[in-house]
């Protein structure tokens, strides 16, 4: 069965069919510029065009990041504050002519595409996946099952936001080097997290993901397992699919 996924991000909105057989794309995805500022019109605009590029009639997964209530957006920590109590399915399924939309936060479409197609499948206990990008978003299983809207990445670290410390956007803002970021951010938070949560797996996402070699073997001192994601670019879209099969299995 294929079902369509959308990943709102920061710089791109991309989207494909995603065989949920598989958890791969079943055709190559689409990406759009995300308008700036990102208003909630201009991009359901963006959304809308991603999905009519492939002409697409049946249900629509959307990942949004920031914290998603049934359908409605409540955070917007890094988009345009206009989004914040907005019904997003509803605007969006106004744009689309109808069609069904599931809504939910980026990090969670990621982390249950991983767990159940890439570095988390199979695994019971806790587990969290983090999202190291412009800000940090998180995913927390436990036996498999996510508990939505953790947003572990506002955590307070040395009286900071930890995202404004450890997400990828601030090693290059300020310049950081690999081992510096790891050791002195990264490696603080993972403990912090760890301390509050002992997970058994962190999954750390992101495309900083890509580089973990060179920053995942300088991480000392947590005792969880830490693992690159498998899924990479397409976590979210996959994730964003699944999640719009499952409400559309809920409705019947
Ligand atoms: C947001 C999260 C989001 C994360 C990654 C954070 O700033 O609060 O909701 O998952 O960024 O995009």
């Amino acid at each position: 069965m294929n079902v369509f996924g959308v990943d709102i991000g920061g710089s791109g909105i991309k989207g494909a069919p995603v065989n949920l057989e598989h958890g791969e794309l079943a055709e190559p995805r689409h990406k759009v510029l995300t308008p700036q500022p990102a208003t909630p019109d201009g991009v359901a605009g963006c959304v809308a065009e991603v999905v009519r590029h492939f002409g697409w009639t049946g249900p629509v997964g959307v990942t949004f990041p920031g914290v998603v209530t049934g359908s409605t957006i409540r955070t917007a920590a890094n988009v345009d504050k206009g989004w914040i109590d907005v019904d997003a399915g509803r605007l969006l399924g106004d744009r689309l002519d109808g069609l069904p939309v599931t809504v939910l936060n980026d990090a969670d479409a990621a982390g249950i595409a991983e767990m159940a197609f890439g570095a988390g499948k199979g695994r019971k206990g806790t587990v969290v996946m983090l999202t190291l990008g412009t800000g940090i978003g998180s995913a927390l299983f436990a036996d498999g099952r996510l508990v939505p809207n953790t947003e572990l990445g506002h955590l307070e670290l040395k009286g900071h936001d930890a995202e404004k410390r450890a997400s990828s956007k601030a090693r290059e803002d300020e310049q950081l080097s690999w081992e510096h970021w790891a050791t002195k951010r990264l490696q603080k938070y993972l403990a912090h997290v760890e301390m509050l949560f002992s997970p058994e797996l962190f999954i750390i996402g992101g495309g900083i993901s890509r580089k973990a070699d060179k920053f995942l073997p300088l991480i000392e001192g947590v005792r969880a397992e830490i693992v690159p994601a498998k899924l990479q670019n397409d976590a979210g879209i996959v994730g964003a699919a699944m999640a719009a099969r499952a409400a559309a299995v809920r409705v019947g």
